[in-house]
Parts: C-alpha cells; structure tokens; sequence
C-alpha cells in the first residue's frame, strides 16, 4: 500500500475526504501522517480522531525555507511516505523538497488552473467576472501553481454569489476530486505526456 503524507495549515475539510475515501477503501493509500506548520489547527484534530500520527514542524523554529523543507523531508521519510498532498498547506515549498519526492507532490487549488493562481482563488474569479469556475488537483513544480493538470472539475458562478458561497461550492467538488486523483497516482495509472497527465482507468 502507498504510504501517504498530507501537509495541512488550516481547517483540513480536504484532509477529511481523504480519511473518509481511505476509510470506504478508496484511497489506494494509507495516510501515515499528517504535518501542520501550525500548532492547534482543526485539520490536526481530524487526523488525531482517525488515529493517524500527526507532527507539527513550525516554520519560525527554522532558519530558512531550505532548513524546514529538510526536516519536513525527513520527518516524511521516516513514516515511510512515498506520495504526499498539499491540502491548504499555506507555504511554498522548495526545490530540495521536491527532489526528495520527485513526481510524487500533489495539491489541489480552488480555481480552474491556470486562471487565477495563488491567494484567494475564489475571490480573484468573483472580481474578473467569470461564470464558470472549481478546482484543479496537480502536480507542485517549482511555481505557483504551474504544475501539470491531473484533474480538474468546474461549477458555476452564480448571480449573487459572495466568496463564502462560491468557495463552498467549490469545495464540494474538491471533497470528491483529490481522493480520486490520489487513488490514481498511488495505483500507478497516471502517466506524463509532456505537459500532458494520462490517466488510465481502473481494471
Ligand atoms: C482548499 O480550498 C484548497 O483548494 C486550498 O486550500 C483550501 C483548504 O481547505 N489549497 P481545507 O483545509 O482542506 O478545508
């Protein structure tokens, strides 16, 4: 089974998906730990109720990004994770990082990549105007948001909608999207075509 690690900052409603998909047998993955860069956040309490480890690697206890990305590297390692996601983890991670897991880092971002990258995703498609927005789950690279699309879902913009309601939307098709993606990838059916991402079909 592929040992999954999820990095967190915040509430954890993704990180939840991925406990429940796990629980149902439908993750392909065992999540083997849990890493808040925050101390006391709900996602760690998530994690904590689903008996998964958990480790909270404070940045500011770090001398730099390289210094905390080593020891994120290194705590993963030792829970023997092999494939990690990004799920409201509020930080960049650096190149080093990603050699120690290449290919293997995944995150999912509240618009339709490569439309509005970075904070406030909602926000930014609620000002443009646009009628259509969601979510897209993809490889990290060394950008923001750059890396190559595995999987994205759309739902509307609707009259009316403030950034609550238009990131509550949004969520929901997140909640079923990164499961399903990171079944995917641990099941060894995705596959790099360029900037292409293939995916095969369950037998
Ligand atoms: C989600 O909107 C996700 O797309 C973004 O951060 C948010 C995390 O929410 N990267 P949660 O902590 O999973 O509830």
């Amino acid at each position: 089974m592929t040992g999954l690690g999820v990095l967190v900052s915040g509430s954890g409603t993704n990180l939840q998906a991925i406990l429940d998909a796990e629980k149902r047998g439908e993750l392909g993955a065992e999540v083997r730990l849990v890493v808040s860069n925050l101390p006391g956040v709900r996602a760690l309490e998530r994690a904590q109720a689903a008996g998964v480890a958990t480790r909270v690697l404070a940045h500011r206890d770090f001398a730099s990004r390289e210094a905390y990305d080593e020891a994120l590297a290194r705590c993963l390692g030792e829970a023997r994770v092999e494939l990690i996601a990004l799920a409201g983890f509020m930080r960049i991670v650096t190149p080093r990082f990603l050699q120690a897991f290449p290919g293997r880092v995944l995150n999912i971002h509240p618009s339709l990549l490569p439309a509005f990258p970075g904070l406030h995703a909602q926000r930014q498609a609620l000002e443009h105007g646009v009628k259509v927005s969601g979510c897209t789950v993809h490889f990290v690279d060394e950008g923001c948001d750059t890396g190559a699309i595995i999987a994205q879902a759309a739902v509307p913009v609707c009259e009316g909608d403030d950034e609550a309601a238009l990131t509550a939307r949004i969520l929901v098709e997140e909640h079923r999207l990164y499961p399903a993606a990171l079944r995917a990838v641990a099941e060894g059916r995705v596959r790099l075509s360029g900037r292409r991402v293939v995916i095969q079909s369950r037998p």
